[in-house]
């Protein structure tokens, strides 16, 4: 792309990375800026369309619906209800859940894995439209998965760069308008400084590919739930994480105005000996992104990472009870699809009930993205937590 479709796109933008770079901090001489342009973002020939697109995601009362499991993951679902991991279990599944009348009331968008952006109903209707009938927009994992980083603590990083580009560009001829990239840092491995260093630069990579090619990128560094550790070692370690985000975002030349964030919420580790209340979990993951978030940025969507499903919706709803400079909503999968699953059992007279199943979720989150949520009448399945250590997606 030519120098020249450099634009300035705003204050709080430009001066959020302009502050990374050229100053001259000599002592005794007044801070001076090269003459290298560095208030600006690259603008693409996508960009309006990113921040409308993220804009509509983001929007009050709803969230997101994340059904990206690989076939393994999705296999350990169907396994809980007794059911095979074949294609036509892991279709019979989806088109339950993307086929539900009025889930385009709380959900405004659903994150495929790439089988089923391709697939349709047994009737023929295509998911992409079945989304698109509800006012929701379809998007893709497009990350293939972690590996063991060499050098490191037993850390993993996430592949997927290479052909991500032609990817991502038939993504988008098939109807994705979004994207998601997962990579993890785990706390009780350190993390280390290269991990950090790899989950940031492969989520900036990933993000102004994705923008470059119509999707608006989902940023994931998924600080995973593992450990003993208090709140206040998760907190310093997603400050940090975050941080160099951003510095790679900006280095990118990412348009935070069409990018959403899809962070954990900052808990004490699974192991730890204390719970921590949701009032407690709000305020340390607002103060997290109030210092790390530029309010550019339209969107935190965060992924429920283990937590019970109404743990996942008060914690949540904890967060909107006074206004933020971003919607603030959910992405969840485990927190979204539990009780679908258990009511469901795979028989195709439960269908009904599971939809009203999923419904009743994304009712919840609805209501907890607007600060309306109680958790009166919630079900005891509703109450049980998913950690799992050591989780893969
Ligand atoms: P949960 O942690 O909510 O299960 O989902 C994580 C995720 O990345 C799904 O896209």
């Amino acid at each position: 792309m030519a120098c020249s479709s450099f634009v300035k796109l705003n204050a709080a933008a430009s001066s959020w990375i302009g502050g990374h770079q050229s100053v001259n901090s000599r002592s005794g001489s007044a801070p001076r800026f090269s003459n290298r342009r560095v208030s600006v973002v690259r603008a693409g020939s996508y960009t309006d369309e990113l921040v409308k697109t993220a804009k509509s995601i983001a929007s009050p009362g709803h969230g997101i619906l994340a059904i990206d499991e690989s076939n393994a993951t999705c296999g350990k679902r169907l396994a809980s209800i007794g059911l095979d991991n074949t294609e036509t279990n892991r279709q019979a599944y989806r088109q339950l859940l993307l086929t539900t009348p009025g889930l385009g009331d709380y959900i405004s968008g659903a994150i495929l894995f790439e089988e089923t952006l391709y697939q349709s109903t047994t009737d023929g209707k295509k998911f992409v439209d079945c989304l698109r009938d509800e006012n929701i927009v379809p998007g893709i994992k497009v990350d293939k998965g972690l590996v063991p980083l060499p050098g490191s603590n037993n850390e993993s990083w996430c592949q997927g760069l290479d052909g991500l580009a032609s990817r991502s560009a038939e993504y988008y001829k098939q109807g994705a308008r979004f994207a998601k990239w997962r990579t993890v840092v785990s706390i009780p491995c350190g993390p280390s400084a290269l991990a950090v260093k790899e989950a940031a630069w492969g989520l900036a990579r990933y993000a102004a590919i994705s923008q470059d090619n119509g999707l608006v990128p989902i940023v994931e560094p998924e600080i995973l739930l593992d450990g003993d550790h208090p709140i206040e070692r998760t907190l310093e370690v997603a400050e940090k994480v975050w941080a160099e985000v951003f510095y790679y975002l900006a280095e990118n030349n990412v348009v935070f105005e069409g990018i959403l964030l899809k962070p954990s919420m900052v808990t004490p580790g699974a192991e730890h000996k204390q719970k921590a209340s949701p009032e407690t979990i709000a305020n340390h993951t607002l103060t997290m992104l109030r210092r790390r978030v530029p309010p550019a940025v339209p969107g935190i969507m965060f992924l429920s990472g283990g937590q019970s499903e109404v743990e996942a919706t008060l914690n949540l709803n904890a967060m909107n009870q006074s206004p933020n400079p971003w919607h603030v909503s959910f992405s969840y999968a485990r927190a979204l699809q539990n009780s679908v699953l258990k009511a469901w059992q795979g028989r195709p007279e439960n269908v009904e009930a599971a939809q009203k199943a999923l419904l009743v979720r994304a009712k919840a989150n609805s209501l907890a993205q607007l600060g309306k949520y109680s958790a009166e009448g919630e079900n005891e399945e509703a109450k049980k937590g998913m950690f799992v250590k050591g989780y893969t997606y």
